[in-house]
């Protein structure tokens, strides 16, 4: 039989240390929160709101990969240590989501979050055997809700005798049924809260911003001011800026974190010195690590604080450098040899995602402002293409993730705030050599 390399078994790791997913709370030994670095002040804030009110809302702003969603479970793990109640899994809010379909992705968390927690007889409370019918009635079928009419109760105490028919009326009965579980969670289970964790604003909003904003409008309504219920909505910068801050009626009931800053270089080590502990292999050897520090953070600073990003490319290196880059098959990866791999690999990916126009362009941008941020007007002024020629080619460029929205402008004077883009780790890798020759 052939065998087939394991690259990482040879550094006596059992698996890839720089995997992208995220941590979880219990029950997923390949990621654990355990693995969880920094973010203190952060957590802190977070946790201090909740503890401190019956039910809360607050948002976590950032760049793509920055560690948003972790920082969530990381809070969520915590919560759990102190009775409060958490699904491991975030709520996603999809991209095809109607206020109604959210609502009932929300009413099933809390439902099978309490149902998880509690006991045998749980599952026979009132309030559960409704938001059991009301979520077997309400089947989201390929982004549609699809109504059964069929087999509804009603709900104990506060609405008897509702029957739901409707999206319309699903959002009369939700407020009511959602308290009842909190009620549930805090009288049945002992619980001293519940946590609904939203996840990846930014895919609601990038297809329709105004319709994101209803959505999470209607939401306020149905769901977010229930009581005993706290809430952790997490999205990109824009995300968040464009649906809760730019809205009166949901700035006023949400706390938004500042966007979340780049976890430090400093703790970049010592999340991967922890991953490399989780995955040793043999106990009684080392680990080699796959990369030198000096590599690892230059990847990091093309990344610019996306460890997702960063990640990513550190795999890629390591599956074409390790083991034959080096003087001995287990040294570490150089800063040289993982930059011009590195290059190889996004010059091709760009190449065969992108024409030969656009991919031009990205070699321009990256000669023209190297790592700087940079607005269209900018570019205009700088490569005297035609401003609608650019704003075509950023409608394609920043949702392939080559180029990366920033945010606004501090504002300078009177008048709109331009938008600031950069561009990606990849193009950096892609274009390094030619724009710093
Ligand atoms: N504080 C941290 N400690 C340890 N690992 C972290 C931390 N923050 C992020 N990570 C790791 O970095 C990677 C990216 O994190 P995460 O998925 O949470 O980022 P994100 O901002 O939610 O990304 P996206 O924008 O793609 O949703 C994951 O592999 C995660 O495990
Ligand atoms: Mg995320």
């Amino acid at each position: 039989m052939r065998a087939i390399p394991n690259l990482w078994h040879l550094l006596n790791l059992a698996s890839s240390p720089f995997f992208q997913d995220r941590l979880t709370p219990v029950g997923d030994p390949a990621h654990p929160i355990e693995l969880f670095v920094g973010r203190g002040a952060e957590a802190e804030l977070l946790l201090r709101t909740i503890g401190s009110s019956d039910g809360s809302r607050q948002a976590i702003p950032g760049a793509v990969g920055r560690g948003k969603t972790t920082l969530a479970q990381y809070v969520k793990s915590e919560l759990g240590q102190a009775r409060y109640l958490a699904a491991n899994d975030p709520v996603s809010v999809g991209s095809a989501d109607t206020a109604a379909e959210l609502l009932v992705r929300i009413l099933s968390a809390a439902y099978q979050t309490v149902l998880t927690h509690g006991d045998s007889t749980t599952g026979g409370l009132e309030p559960m055997k409704v938001a059991r019918q009301l979520l077997r009635a309400f089947q989201t079928q390929g982004g549609s809700i699809s109504l059964g009419l069929s087999g509804i109760g009603s709900i104990g105490a506060g609405i008897s005798r509702a029957f739901v028919t409707s999206p319309a009326a699903l959002s009369a009965l939700a407020p009511e049924l959602l308290r009842e579980i909190g009620l549930v969670a805090q009288d049945h289970i002992g619980a001293k809260g519940l946590i609904i964790h939203l996840n990846n604003l930014e895919n609601l909003s990038e297809a329709n911003a105004d319709r994101a904003a209803r959505v999470m409008r209607d939401l306020r309504d149905t769901a977010l001011l229930v009581p005993g219920i706290h809430y952790l909505l997490v999205g990109a910068d824009e995300a968040v800026r464009s649906v809760v801050q730019s809205q009166p009626q949901l700035r006023s009931v949400f706390r938004v974190l500042p966007p979340l800053a780049p976890l430090s270089n400093s703790d970049l080590l010592e999340l991967l010195q922890r991953r490399y502990e989780h995955l040793r292999l043999a106990p009684e050897r080392p680990v080699h690590p796959p990369a030198t520090e000096e590599a690892v953070l230059d990847v990091y600073s093309l990344f610019r604080g996306d460890l997702r990003g960063t990640f990513g490319a550190l795999e890629q290196a390591a599956v074409r450098l390790i083991g034959v880059a080096g003087e001995l098959p287990t040294d570490p990866m150089d800063r040289d040899p993982v930059r011009s791999v590195l290059h190889g690999v996004y010059a091709d990916e760009i190449d065969s995602a992108l024409g030969q126009v656009d991919v031009e362009f990205l070699q321009r941008l990256a000669q023209t402002f190297a790592g700087q941020a940079f607005t269209q007007a900018e570019v205009e002024a700088q490569t005297q293409v035609p401003l609608t020629t650019i704003s075509d080619a950023f409608g394609r460029l920043v949702p392939q993730g080559f180029i990366l929205v920033l945010g606004k402008r501090a504002a300078t004077g009177p008048g709109r705030r331009p938008v600031e883009y950069s561009l990606s780790g990849a193009v950096h890798l892609a274009f390094a050599e030619r724009a710093h020759p």
